[in-house]
Parts: C-alpha cells; structure tokens; sequence
C-alpha cells in the first residue's frame, strides 16, 4: 500500500500528465484532472477516449480559486504540472505567464493555507531552464557558472561561453541542483518563483514538496501543435512535410533529452518516497546530445529526405549547454533512466507517424522572434 493514492494533476491532460496518468491508472491510483485545454496546445478539446471513464476531469482554469477548491478536496497528493511553457513566447506575454505560473501556484497554496484539507504530497514540476547556462570545468578555477552569452558574443558568432573568472575556454560538466541558479528568460523565472512557492509554503504548512527540474523532455503524446516549444516537434512535422531543418548556432549546442516515461518514473518515486521531501532532483538522462546529431538520429528515425541544414543563425537567451548530474536523484529516490536515445526516438517517429500532420509554426514563431530582435 502506497502512502499517497488519490492525486490530483494539474495540467494534466498535456504531454507530461496523460503519460503520468496512464502509468499511474494501471496501478489503480485515483485520479482527478485539473486542466482548462489550452487551445495552443490541444488541437482536441478532450481527454483520449480511453481515459474518459477512468479519471475525474475538471475543465478549468488554474487561475480559478473556487476550481482550485474543488479540485484539491479530498485528494491526497498533487502533481503540479498546468504551466504555460514556451520561452520565447514568455518574453512577450510577461503578464499572462506570471499569472498561469507564479500566481496561479501561489493561489494554490493559499486555498491550502486557509481551509482544512487532506494533502501529503506535493510534487512540482520545474525546468533545467532555471540554470541558465550550466555548470562548466576550467582548467585553473575549476566548477564555473558563466552567465548569459551577450548579443555581442553571439553576433560574431562566439558560441561557447568561457571562464567568467579568467577568460579561458572551458568544457561543460554534469550541473548539480547546487548550481547557482539565474533564469535566462520569464518562463524560467516563473518556475523558479513556483520552486521557492512551493518549498516555502510546503515547509510551513507541514507538507512534504518535491521539485523535479525536467531537463528536455520527448516522447509519444508531446505537442505537435505548439510551434513554441520542442524541437523534436518542430522538425518532425518538418520531415513530414520534406522542408528544411534550420539548426541554430554551429549545431554543437547541447541539450539533455530524457523520455517522458523516465519522468514519469521520477514523479512517481518524488510522490511516494519520503527522502524526497524538502528535495529538488535534476531529472533528465545525464547525458549531452548535440542538436545536429539530435536532428540527425530523427531524421534517421524517420527515415526522411532532407538533412540537417547549418545556419549560424541564433536566439537571445538561448543556451550553449546543460546536461544534468543525477547523483541526488540516484542516490535518494533510487532513480535510474531506462529508454537509451536511439529507442525512444524510434517510438516517437512511430507515434508522430500515426497522427495528423500539423501546419508548419517554425517560420511563424520565428519572425515573431525577429520583430521583436530576439533573433538574428
Ligand atoms: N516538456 C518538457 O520538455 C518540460 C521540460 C521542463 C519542465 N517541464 C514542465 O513540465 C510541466 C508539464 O509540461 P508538458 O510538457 O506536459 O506541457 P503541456 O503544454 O503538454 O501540458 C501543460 C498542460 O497544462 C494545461 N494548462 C496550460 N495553461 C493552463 C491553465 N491556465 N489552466 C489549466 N491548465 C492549463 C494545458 O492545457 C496542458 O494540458 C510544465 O510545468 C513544464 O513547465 C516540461
Ligand atoms: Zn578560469
């Protein structure tokens, strides 16, 4: 018998959630869903036929306390996942992610704070975005945590950050959840703003927090229609569609790509394991993959025409690398990823394949971009 067995999920008819709550269905977990179906995200205003009868929705907005009230009542875990989630975007709807991120979390914590209720657990769904750039080696200063590329830099195309102490080239490393933490964009300092929400409240009103930091997530169920976050989406409706692949920068910029089945496996451990409390764990495969090779191995995947093409174009804010160090997560949820890269992106190209194939929104939130000189 688990600690924690009637879960609500917010958001949790997205990516993260619907995997989430077909895991946790088939261990016979109760499961309420508070979700208001963005429409830039979900093409079909439901829930899949087959999870119809088998979870409570509530078709609201996160921001809505009396929807709040009614979703946390008699539950006695949440996994907090409903977010508005595209970077770029946040630059320029500032207002609006304050709201569905930090605001709406603090809303939360405050129905708890003020009316009796049943919740244990809390498990917060954050970003590696919140690192900026991450954590370097420098031969003379050692661990380094070089801030942001200036649009200087990255106008002559000077693409790796180097020592912030002495100048020096330097060689990324595993960033440990001790990393100084300086979000690049607002989407990254909404999810800080939930981490501190959520540890402070968590802490005074006697509930157990964990805070996952998802490194890129992919895998079957992921968006292909919000042309603001995922590039794995992005370039597979591309392939589909035989266009080209614009990669930014040198195609040398890393990323850490972990399936969505290894977190759910982390949110479920974070649930139900009491090491965790008070916790925040890096969540991710630990391992660094370029986007070219990325783009490459899914184009492979695909078996598609076009290549990977070049551009040396780039975006503010973007980062250069961060790969996540899972020694916390290993040694205190007993967390270990299973589905190596090549696999996972195999059964994503198969799942891509059986949807329907999406406008291109590449080009559309690319000149968003360019309007507003945030991309060059
Ligand atoms: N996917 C990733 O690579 C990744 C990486 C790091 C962190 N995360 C975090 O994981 C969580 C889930 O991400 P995801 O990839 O499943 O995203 P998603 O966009 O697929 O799902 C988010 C869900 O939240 C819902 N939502 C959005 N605004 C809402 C509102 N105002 N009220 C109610 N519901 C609302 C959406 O309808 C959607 O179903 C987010 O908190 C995100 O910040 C994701
Ligand atoms: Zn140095």
């Amino acid at each position: 018998m688990k600690h924690i067995m009637n879960i609500l999920i917010t958001g949790g008819a997205g990516f993260i959630g619907q995997n989430l709550v077909y895991s946790l269905r088939k261990q016979g977990f109760g499961i309420r869903i508070l979700d208001n179906f963005s429409p830039q995200i979900h093409v079909t205003q439901s829930l899949p036929a087959d999870l119809v009868d088998q979870v409570e929705l509530i078709r609201a907005d996160v921001r809505d306390r009396d929807a709040l009230e009614q979703a946390l009542a008699g539950v006695d875990g949440v996994v907090h996942l409903a977010t508005e989630t595209g970077t770029a975007q946040s630059m320029y709807q500032i207002a609006h992610y304050n709201n569905v991120n930090s605001q709406a979390t603090a809303q939360l914590l405050d129905v708890l704070a003020n009316a009796p209720h049943s919740i244990k657990k809390i498990v917060l769904a954050s970003s590696r975005s919140i690192y900026g750039e991450g954590a370097y080696n420098c031969e003379t200063h050692g661990l380094v945590y070089p801030g942001a590329r200036s649009a200087a830099q990255l106008k002559s195309h000077q693409w790796d950050p180097v020592c912030p102490q002495c100048g020096a080239s330097i060689v990324a490393v595993p960033t440990p959840e001790a990393a100084r933490p300086s979000p690049a964009s607002i989407y990254a300092a909404t999810k800080y703003a939930q981490e501190d929400l959520i540890r402070i409240a968590g802490d005074s009103l006697g509930i157990g927090t964990a805070i996952l930091r998802f490194q890129n997530v992919y895998g079957a169920g992921q968006s292909l229609n919000n042309p603001y976050t995922g590039i794995l989406s992005i370039f597979s409706t591309r392939i589909r569609r035989g266009m080209s692949l614009p990669i930014f920068e040198d195609g040398q910029e890393s990323r850490d790509f972990v399936h969505v089945s290894d977190v759910v496996q982390a949110i479920e451990l974070a649930l139900q394991t009491d090491a965790a409390n008070g916790g925040t764990f890096n969540v991710g495969a630990g391992e660094p993959t370029s986007v070219l090779e990325i783009a490459n191995m899914l184009v492979d995947a695909f078996d598609g025409k076009v290549r990977p093409e070049v551009t040396g174009q780039y975006r503010l804010g973007d980062i250069r690398h961060c790969y996540a160090d899972l020694t916390q997560i290993r040694s205190k949820l007993r967390f270990e990823p299973k589905m190596s890269l090549k696999s996972g992106m195999e059964e994503f190209a198969s799942w891509v394949l059986s949807q329907p194939l999406p406008e291109d929104g590449l080009d559309k939130a690319n000149e968003e971009l360019k309007k507003r000189k945030m991309m060059s």
